[in-house]
Parts: structure tokens; C-alpha cells; sequence
């Protein structure tokens, strides 16, 4: 798949993962749309890649159905990239009692459903597009996380939300194959955004000191390459990527 003069959406492109890849696919050559929670930060991340920008939740089913069908004004739609995702720790039991279902709903409905809500639409719209010229329609990104391997303690909802992105990614592969539509996911080790900035400084020392090699963190912009070589791949497929410096998280 061609990068320059697709449209792609970005889900979560405000920020971190999500902002390196709409910057990457920009400077590629793409019309990308920047679909955030954060609609003041997407309309400024849109502003200086020549992109456009709407305020989404990919957890509200109507949202990205919206988001989608923005993207598609600009032409047919080839690439959809979800890196909207909350890191909400959750623990089963806190301060003896139990953890809230809310608190762990919440982080499932964001994560999980969120990115089963990017890929039916995407796929939806994709598949009334005719094929490019190697054969494919359209090329979906999901972000999954190496807790999805080795969850720590505190990740429960977080650990399954990835896990089920993991999971979901060669069903959705085999059924998005009679329309020519690659699905792949990214399992992101540590990487230096906003996101990770939440976590307390001896925690996030501790896994830099884990990872195998290069030891530091990851930069997004090592993510948005990695889309960019997806999209551009067209034999990647129904697969989920580790990007982690071989960080094999520990318990805690
Ligand atoms: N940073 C890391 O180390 C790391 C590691 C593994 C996985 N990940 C995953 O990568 C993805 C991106 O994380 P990041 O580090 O760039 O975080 P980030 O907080 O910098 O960016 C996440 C973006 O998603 C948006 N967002 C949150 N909820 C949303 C919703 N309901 N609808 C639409 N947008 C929403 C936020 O506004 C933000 O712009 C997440 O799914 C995260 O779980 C990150």
C-alpha cells in the first residue's frame, strides 16, 4: 500500500504513538485525519501537517462512525491506525476492598472495544473502495502492549484490554481477507509520551533497566516507522509485532 496520496485516519493521533504516526504518514505523503478525545490538541497536531482533525471517542460507536466517514470526504480510505488507549491502573482489590467494575470497564470499553469499534468501521468503509494496484484495499494498525504477554501487577483490565487486542487480530485478519484489508498489530514495550510520563519514576528506571538492549526508551517516532514499513509491506498481515528492545516485563 502506497502512502502518498492515501487518506488515513489516525485514532488517538493527538498525542504519542498516535501523533508520530500522523506527523510520519503526513511527510509521506498522506491526507490524514487526526481523531482524538482531545480535540484542541488534534486540531493543532492536524494544523501543522496539513491534515484535518474531529473530536472522537473511539469507546462511542457513532463517534467513529462519524470520524470515518470524515475521512472518507478526502477520498477513499487505505490506512486506519488506533493508538487511542488509557493506561488506568487496576489492581482486583484496593484498600480491602474490591477494585470498582467501572474502574476495569473503563479501560476495557477505551482499549478493547475502542479498537474493535476503529476496525468495523474502517473495515466497513474500506471494503467499498476498489483495490489498489498490489492487490490490497486498505491496511489497519492496532496497538496492543507487551502487558499483553506479561501483565504486571496493577494491569488487569489494562493486561486483558491488550491481550484481547492480541487475540482478535488473526480472526479479524481471516475474515478481512476477502476484501483484500491487512490487519496488524503493535506491541509497544516503553515509550517516551505523555502516557508513560504517569508512571512513577523508580517503576519506569526498573523496566529501562529490564530491556535487553537498546536500554532506553522506545521513541515514538521507532513506532510511526514501523507503521509506515506496514503499510508499505503488503505481506504483513494478521500478525501482532513485538517493539520493545526485548523487554520482558517482571511482576511489578
Ligand atoms: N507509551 C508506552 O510506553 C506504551 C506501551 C505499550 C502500549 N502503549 C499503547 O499505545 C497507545 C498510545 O499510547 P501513548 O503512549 O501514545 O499515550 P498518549 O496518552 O500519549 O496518547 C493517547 C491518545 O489517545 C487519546 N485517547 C484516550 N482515550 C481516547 C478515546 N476514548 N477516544 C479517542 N482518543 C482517546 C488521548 O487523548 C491521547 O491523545 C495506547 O493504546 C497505549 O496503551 C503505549
Amino acid at each position: 500500500m502506497q502512502i502518498d496520496g492515501a487518506v488515513a485516519a489516525v485514532f488517538g493521533g493527538a498525542s504519542g504513538l498516535g501523533e508520530a504516526t500522523a506527523r510520519r504518514l503526513a511527510a509521506g505523503g498522506a491526507k490524514v485525519l487526526v481523531a482524538d478525545l482531545n480535540s484542541e490538541r488534534a486540531a493543532a497536531v492536524a494544523g501543522e501537517i496539513d491534515g484535518a482533525y474531529v473530536a472522537c471517542d473511539v469507546a462511542d460507536a457513532d463517534s467513529v462512525e462519524d470520524a470515518v466517514a470524515a475521512a472518507a470526504e478526502f477520498g477513499d480510505l487505505r490506512i486506519a491506525v488506533d493508538c487511542a488507549g488509557i493506561g488506568t491502573p487496576t489492581k482486583l482489590v484496593r484498600k480491602g476492598k474490591p477494585t470498582a467494575l467501572e474502574d476495569f470497564a473503563k479501560v476495557i470499553a477505551v482499549n478493547l472495544l475502542g479498537t474493535i469499534n476503529v476496525l468495523r468501521c474502517a473495515a466497513a468503509e474500506m471494503a467499498r473502495t476498489e483495490p489498489v494496484a498490489d492487490g490490497d484495499r486498505g491496511v489497519c494498525v492496532t496497538t496492543a502492549s507487551i502487558a499483553a504477554y506479561e501483565g504486571q501487577v496493577g494491569q488487569v483490565a489494562y493486561a486483558a484490554s491488550k491481550a484481547g487486542v492480541v487475540g482478535l487480530t488473526l480472526p479479524v485478519a481471516r475474515e478481512l481477507a476477502a476484501q483484500a484489508i491487512r490487519v496488524v498489530a503493535i506491541a509497544p514495550g516503553l515509550f517516551e509520551t505523555p502516557m508513560l510520563a504517569g508512571l512513577p519514576a523508580p517503576a519506569r528506571e526498573s523496566l529501562i533497566g529490564t530491556t535487553l538492549h537498546p536500554q532506553r526508551l522506545g521513541d515514538p517516532a521507532e513506532y510511526a516507522a514501523l507503521v509506515e514499513h506496514i503499510v508499505v509491506n503488503t505481506m504483513i498481515n494478521g500478525e501482532t509485532i513485538r517493539l520493545d528492545g526485548a523487554l520482558r516485563m517482571g511482576p511489578s
